[in-house]
């Protein structure tokens, strides 16, 4: 489904992905490992246009899409949330979810969108007519996926869902993540959670000084120590 090769991202004079290659097979949940810094979200965003793409090939269900702004990757089916999850604390839930629906304007495709997305988490239903703002850590990351859902992707990029939860939270999120997986949504997944990431995902990479210095399996990866090398500077 998604095929990168040769990607360089560079803010200026820094290079934050020198030469990056990964591979991700429909309906596989894939996670791109790697300490603070080691260029993961850089690689990420850069497969939707938003971090300045120096060299490199990004192939998305067999056509080239490197060029391509960000809204007709989203209408492609390709779409993001964030690091950081980026909502807007001061509007609704509701009205968080209508800025991922994007070009879906049409008030039944709407509505559609809507009931999909409140059926994975009932709890953004509960909380529709409440400002963002007021939501839990965890609900705020569901927000934040939920919102990345109102396309309804045929490929996720999920950008550290656990950052700043409390493992048990993190647990739940987890969770949900494989539930979309096994319907049939397409993920990957940046996170610096290894050892809770690995309990999920289908296959790793790891990422360090904006290279992969790692690639296999989830079992091959627990039982190596390149991940743990790769976060103590030394992979
Ligand atoms: N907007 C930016 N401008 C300049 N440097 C940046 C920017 N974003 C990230 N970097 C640098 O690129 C490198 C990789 O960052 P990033 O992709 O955010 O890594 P990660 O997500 O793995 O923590 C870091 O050295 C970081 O300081
Ligand atoms: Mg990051």
């Amino acid at each position: 489904m998604l095929k990168v090769s040769g990607l360089k991202v560079a803010y200026g004079a820094v290079e934050a992905v020198r030469g990056v290659d990964l591979d991700v097979e429909q309906g596989e949940l894939v996670a791109l490992l790697g300490a603070n810094g080691a260029g993961k979200s850089s690689t990420l965003n850069a497969l939707v246009g938003l971090s300045p793409l120096k060299a490199g090939r990004i192939e998305f269900l067999s056509e080239d899409i490197a060029k391509l702004p960000t809204e007709v990757l989203v209408r492609r089916g390709i779409t993001l949330s964030p690091e950081g999850r980026r909502i807007f604390a001061s509007l609704s839930v509701a009205e968080n979810l209508r800025l991922g629906a994007y070009g879906r304007a049409e008030r039944d495709q709407l509505d559609e969108a809507y009931d999909q997305v409140f059926a994975l988490f009932p709890i953004l239903k509960e909380r529709e007519t409440q400002l963002a703002g007021t939501l839990s850590g965890g609900q705020q990351q569901m927000l934040a996926i939920g919102r990345a859902l109102m396309i309804g992707p045929k490929l996720l990029l999920l950008d550290e869902p656990s950052l700043g939860l409390a493992p048990q939270i993190v647990e739940t999120i987890f969770e949900l993540i494989s539930a979309l997986r096994d319907r049939g949504i397409t993920i990957l997944m940046v996170e610096q959670n290894v050892a809770m990431s690995l309990d999920i995902v289908d296959r790793g990479y790891v990422m360090a000084g904006g290279e992969i210095v790692a690639a296999g399996s989830a079992q091959e990866l627990k039982a190596s120590n390149v991940v743990e090398n790769a976060y103590l500077g030394t992979g």
